[in-house]
């Protein structure tokens, strides 16, 4: 395994081609994914990809999923680098979960702005203004917040999590859209923070009805960090992998998904056969288009930029990312 704290100019692979960002003007798409495939392969890298990616990256995946199916990946691998395409916080969950691994997020300034609503110092402040109420902080948070956490969750399962948490209260951090929707679901009272995506904040129920006028026959799948009026609206209300599970058993030939547009893609791929349709405006998250493939490439070869977590707020934080995990 290639030791972390080597990881310099002096591990670069002589047999990786270099190259910079800006080279991917001159080269063409096809020739830099087979790139990043050979130095994937001489690194022992795997590349773990988030629905929302741009495609050329969805396609040099060796997964492709959402934060809870990456975050599994991640636990799982036996790889010794794990090159990151998605947000900050997910590259730090794979810290959390892989501290003996290089974790490379190709670029740093991929953040989430949901995620820098919350901080651990607020939230600690919170969790002592309601003594007895659990804190459940959404996948979406620093490993800073989810170290000051009883329990994570994602889209995917927030509702399983809320409803095995011991107790009556939970601080649920710092989605309100999806804090709304869980609370919806179980018999426990949810306290919001107030937080909310900007990209789903956007999409109106307008937009989906101009949408579904369009596509008449339509079924609505939308992601629970929408706004409860289209929550409302919607057939089914998954998370970014669940939605491909909701299309593959559903009947309708046609959806209307109220997500970020780039899972379009990955619904394409998965159910050949029916048709996606994004409702009316622009919905786009644009640090997830931040990471190119040339990026990545980048990464492989300088084994940088790296996410690492302190080793004090990663333990704390696991507990509540394996609470999580071990629920199933
Ligand atoms: P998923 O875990 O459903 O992929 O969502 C992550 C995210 O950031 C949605 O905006
Ligand atoms: Fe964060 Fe929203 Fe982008 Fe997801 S889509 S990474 S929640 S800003």
């Amino acid at each position: 395994m290639i030791n972390p704290c080597e990881g310099t100019m002096a591990n670069r692979s002589t047999e990786v081609d270099e190259l910079d960002p800006i080279d991917d003007i001159l080269l063409d798409e096809e020739a830099i994914a087979e790139q990043v495939r050979k130095a994937a392969g001489e690194r022992n890298a795997v590349i773990l990809v988030h629905n929302y990616q741009r495609p050329e990256v969805q396609d040099i995946a060796d997964y492709t999923g959402d934060s809870l199916g990456l975050a599994r990946k991640a636990a799982g691998t036996d790889a010794d680098v794990i090159v990151f395409c998605g947000v900050h916080f997910m590259a730090e969950t794979a810290c959390i979960l892989c501290p003996d691994r290089i974790v490379l997020l190709p670029e740093m300034r991929a953040g989430c702005p949901m995620a820098d609503m919350a901080a651990a110092a607020d939230v600690a402040a919170a969790r002592e203004r309601n003594p007895g109420a659990a804190v459940v902080s959404y996948v979406n948070t620093s490993a800073a917040v989810k170290a000051e956490s009883d329990y994570c969750c994602t889209s995917a399962n927030s509702v399983e999590v809320v409803a095995a948490v011991e107790g009556d209260t939970v601080l649920f951090v710092p989605d309100r859209n999806l804090a709304a929707y869980t609370a919806g679901r179980v018999d426990k009272r949810v306290i919001p923070w107030d937080g909310f995506c900007p990209v789903h904040e956007e999409i109106t129920v307008e937009q989906v009805m101009d949408a579904l006028a369009e596509h008449p026959g339509a079924e609505v799948i939308a992601h629970p960090e929408c706004r409860p009026d289209v929550l409302a609206i919607a057939d089914h209300v998954r998370s970014t992998s669940g939605m491909v599970d909701a299309a593959l058993l559903s009947d309708a030939p046609e959806f209307i998904v109220a997500t970020e547009e780039g899972m379009l893609y990955p619904l394409e791929r998965a159910v050949p056969g029916k048709v996606f349709h994004p409702p009316a405006g622009e919905h786009v998250c644009p640090d997830m288009k931040l990471i190119t493939l040339s990026k990545v490439l980048w990464a492989l070869q300088t084994l940088e930029p790296r996410v690492t977590v302190p080793a004090e707020i990663r333990a704390r934080a696991l507990l509540a990312v394996e609470r999580m995990l071990s629920l199933g």
